[in-house]
């Protein structure tokens, strides 16, 4: 008889099955026993009655510990009691795999599960993150290759920096100093000038000591850049871009998203376009909503945080920072001079989600920012090939993977929406 997943036994709702998963919990008496198996599909109940076992098969049943693995094939039948409405009553059982003591069981901390992230992937709420987050990252994909955009990947190891100094991570370089690449972008900026459209999801990495329930020092970064974009077809593309991952998790995700406890009825509202506010117009909100904040200071998680709030706890898009809040790359809006034509997406209870801009493409004017700025490309001075020649309007953004998925899945920290998190203080499992 072929194995079926756990799900696909469940749909049959009647007759012979044959399933092999792990046991995710044991409990019963010197009469029957019941195991619940778990897949990656779903869980059942296995009953183990003696009186209909052979005595060999009863005695094997009682070595079945949480977590070991196990395959069994009987009858399927209804029970309501049952954890997912059906029960199958043991006929023939093999043990694959015994389990020690496992290591989990109640009353852990979540520093406890992070030390035993490998173990606790297989936990329900793990197995189901883990799906949504593949759906994302494949919707990315599918949505960047449907507008026309090409994957190009960039090296992760560098010859210098592109988000900032502080925050890069220092590697030895045979005998020279390479840095973990922060961000795409300043390749993206010359690989359009090829393929005009690009876009790449890979992990970038930042020597951030915040330990925020926001910041992991390795994250999966979703950036793309276009020529011939501006502002507004960028914030274009990034809504729609999170308005289709949304919509693909909510077709393939259903009982993930239950598992998680997302709040799948505000997923379901979500459509872009998103209410667009500058730097301004945030700055007046928040005053008036008790934050004390004058224009030219940076917002802090509270004040990205209170936005989504105030704006109907939704999505908001500010554009306009002024340009001493910003890096050398961004453009300047010549509509109103001293603001970038930038902005930051926030989120509901997570902040800032997405940041992107049409960048400057005056060769003087950067060089002028770099000054202002007292800064040094160095040796990425190759950068600025991309302005000296044949220099075209373009845009882009970046999305960090794992804020966009924790928002999905109503996660209090992005630890739970990458498997193998890493923190200033935690590079194993
Ligand atoms: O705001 P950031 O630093 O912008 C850039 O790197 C640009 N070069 C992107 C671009 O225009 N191509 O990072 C972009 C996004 C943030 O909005 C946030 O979602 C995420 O990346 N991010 C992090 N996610 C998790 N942990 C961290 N330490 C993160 N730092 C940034
Ligand atoms: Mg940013």
């Amino acid at each position: 008889m072929e194995y079926s997943s756990i799900k696909d036994a469940l749909a049959k709702k009647s007759g012979k099955v044959k399933i092999r998963g792990w046991c995710y919990r044991e409990r019963g008496s010197n009469a029957v026993r019941f195991i619940v198996m778990r897949d990656s599909s779903e869980i059942i109940q296995c009953v183990f009655d003696k009186e209909k076992l052979v005595p060999e098969l009863w005695e094997e049943s009682k070595k079945i510990k949480m977590e070991a693995s196990f395959e069994v094939s009987g009858e399927l039948a209804k029970n309501e009691k049952a954890p997912t409405g059906y029960e199958i009553q043991v006929e023939e059982l093999k043990i694959i795999g015994l389990s020690d003591t496992y290591p989990i069981s109640k009353d852990f901390s979540p520093e406890f599960l992070l030390d035993q992230r490998h173990l606790w992937l297989r936990s329900r709420k793990m197995t189901a993150s883990l799906k949504i987050r593949s759906t994302i990252l494949f919707a990315l994909h599918e949505f960047s290759r449907k507008n026309g955009f090409i994957e190009v990947q960039a090296p992760s190891l560098s010859g210098a920096t592109s988000e900032g100094g502080s925050d890069t991570f220092e590697v030895k370089y045979f005998d020279k100093k390479a840095y973990l690449t922060q961000s795409w972008q300043f390749y993206a900026e010359n690989v359009i000038n090829a393929v005009e459209k690009a876009y790449a999801i890979a992990p970038s990495f930042r020597a951030e000591k915040s330990k925020t329930p926001w910041h992991v020092t390795e994250f999966w970064h979703y950036e793309i850049e276009g020529a011939w974009m501006d502002l507004a077809d960028n914030m274009k593309l990034a809504e729609e871009a999170i308005e289709y991952s949304i919509k693909m998790v909510l077709a393939e995700n259903r009982s993930e998203l239950e598992i998680v406890g997302a709040d799948i009825s505000m997923l379901e509202k979500i459509k872009a376009p998103f209410k667009k506010i500058t730097y301004e117009e945030a700055i007046k909100t928040l005053n008036d909503n008790g934050h004390k904040i004058k224009s030219g200071d940076d917002f802090g998680s509270a004040e990205e945080r209170g936005l989504a709030k105030y704006y109907g706890n939704n999505f908001v898009f500010v554009t306009n920072y002024p340009l001493s809040l910003l890096k050398f790359y961004h453009g300047e809006d010549e509509k109103k001079p001293g603001t970038g034509t930038n902005f930051n997406l926030l989120a509901p209870g997570v902040g800032e989600m997405v940041d992107g801009s049409q960048r400057e493409p005056d060769l003087k004017k950067i060089i002028e920012r770099l000054k202002n700025a007292k800064m040094d490309l160095g040796a990425s001075d190759w950068y600025l090939d991309s302005r000296r020649y044949g220099s075209v309007p373009h845009a882009g953004f970046g999305l960090g993977v794992e804020r966009f998925a924790a928002w999905v899945c109503g996660f209090k920290t992005i630890k739970d929406s990458i498997p193998f998190p890493r923190t200033p203080n935690r590079f194993s499992p």
